[in-house]
Formats: C-alpha cells, sequence, structure tokens
C-alpha cells in the first residue's frame, strides 16, 4: 500500500491572491482537488494525508467531502502542518498508516502530474528506496556570489530540475526526518533530507506539464495545458 502526503499549508504569498493558492478553482475545482483527483487513478494509491493550514482544516475537511460526493476519491484525511514545508510534511508522515510500505511527497500545488509519472515514481522507490520526478534543466544555470557576480556554470547536461511526487520506502523517510530534526536541517524537498542519509535517490523522467502553481502566470499556464493534449 502507497500513501501520499500533500502539503497544502502554505500561504500562497507568491500568487498574491489573498489567500491560500491551492484553494483557487482551475478548470471548475480547486486545484487541491484537481491534485487529489490525478492520484485516485492509480490503484497502488491506498490512502491520501492532506496537510493544511492549522485555520483552515475544516474548510478543506468541507472541500474534500464536497468532492468525493461528485466522484470517489481513495481514502483521505486532514491533519494540520508547520511554518515550513518540512514541518508539514512531518506532521503527515506522523500520520501515515503502519501498513505503508512507500510513501510519496506531492505538492498539493501541482495538479497536473500524470498517473504514469506517478506510478513510475511509485515502482521506482520500491526498487531503488528513493525516487523523484524531475525534468532535463531547459536553461543554462549559474552559480552566483552575494555580489552578484557568476562564480561557475554548470554543465547543463548534469542538472536537473526536480518536481514532486518523491517517493520513498517508508522507513527510509521516517529515518531521514527524525535525522533532520535531530540535526535542526531544514532543506528544499524531502529528497535532499535523505541524501543526507547517504541513501540512493533515483530520478525518473517527469514531464514539463508538472509545473508548480506558484505565481499568477502559472495559473495561466496550468489552464491552457488543461485544454491542450498530452504530447
Ligand atoms: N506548504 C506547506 N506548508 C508550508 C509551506 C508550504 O504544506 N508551511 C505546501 C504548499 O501549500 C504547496 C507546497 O508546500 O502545496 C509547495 O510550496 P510553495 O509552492 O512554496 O507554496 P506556498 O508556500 O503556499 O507559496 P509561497 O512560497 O509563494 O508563499
Ligand atoms: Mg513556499
Amino acid at each position: 500500500m502507497v500513501s501520499v502526503i500533500f502539503p497544502a499549508a502554505g500561504q500562497g504569498r507568491r500568487m498574491r491572491a489573498g489567500r491560500n493558492k491551492v484553494l483557487l478553482t482551475l478548470g471548475g475545482e480547486p486545484i487541491l482537488v484537481r491534485t487529489l483527483r490525478q492520484f485516485a487513478r492509480v490503484p497502488a494509491v491506498g490512502e491520501c494525508i492532506v496537510v493544511a493550514g492549522a485555520q483552515e482544516t475544516a474548510e478543506v475537511e468541507a472541500m474534500l467531502a464536497a468532492a468525493e460526493r461528485r466522484a470517489p476519491l481513495p481514502p483521505w484525511r486532514v491533519v494540520a502542518g508547520g511554518a515550513e514545508r518540512q514541518y508539514s510534511v512531518a506532521n503527515g508522515l506522523a500520520a501515515c498508516s503502519k501498513a505503508a510500505e512507500v510513501v510519496l511527497v506531492h505538492d498539493a500545488a501541482r495538479p497536473l502530474i500524470r498517473p504514469a509519472v506517478i506510478e513510475a515514481v511509485i515502482e521506482a522507490a520500491r526498487a531503488h528506496g528513493g525516487a523523484i520526478a524531475a525534468v532535463p534543466e531547459k536553461n543554462t544555470v549559474k552559480v552566483v556570489d552575494a555580489a552578484g557576480v557568476v562564480v561557475s556554470t554548470p554543465a547543463r547536461s548534469t542538472l536537473w530540475a526536480v518536481q514532486t511526487p518523491q517517493g520513498f520506502r517508508r522507513e527510509i523517510l521516517c529515518a531521514a526526518y527524525a535525522q533532520a530534526a535531530a540535526d535542526g536541517f531544514l532543506g528544499t524537498d524531502d529528497a535532499s533530507l535523505v541524501e543526507r542519509l547517504g541513501r540512493p535517490v533515483h530520478v525518473v523522467m517527469s514531464d514539463y506539464r508538472n509545473l508548480k502553481v506558484t505565481t499568477p502566470e502559472d495559473l495561466v499556464m496550468a489552464e491552457a495545458l488543461l485544454q491542450a493534449p498530452e504530447a
């Protein structure tokens, strides 16, 4: 059985919508609901843990209950998040069933994830312990110092832009989160916590549709992609 944690407890500051962006509507349904619907299409998914802002748990529960009346969802639960994404995921992890062999973490703000990518991440996480959805970087990326001067240009062929889902055997993810908490380490994704343990994390080819709705342009792009046939 696979558990999925959906961090949804952010404030969506960069979206400047005056409310949590994952509650905004995309193609007629809230972004968070759209995201869960993609996981409903993957039979291995046995539970969804939605991590909502402490002030928003009741609203999110009502939203999911209404969505479930329109079309079935996998079993879901809402737990309260923390001030950083990592703390929100830690709360979600604490609520995961011990029966889950694999735990996925997926940003609620990535509603365009394809079921085939979810399945590939699950399979690779089972096989290798850790796996993350990613795409080859399209831009040239530079390391720049505090004075705004370029330090170096990593070879683009070695760079991958990482997304979610990120999936791990449950005991590996639990160990990584416990170690990060003990060390006061704050990472920008889940895999970075696992990498600190020296555990391998494999990259799974995703696609450029799986954007994270972050700024107002992303919402325009996501609406357009919803209408566009998958390449
Ligand atoms: N998230 C969370 N708990 C936090 C911060 C973020 O669960 N304390 C979630 C967000 O809801 C989002 C995902 O983590 O689904 C990725 O974070 P991000 O895109 O940064 O969303 P926000 O933090 O909401 O946006 P911003 O940084 O612009 O405020
Ligand atoms: Mg954020």
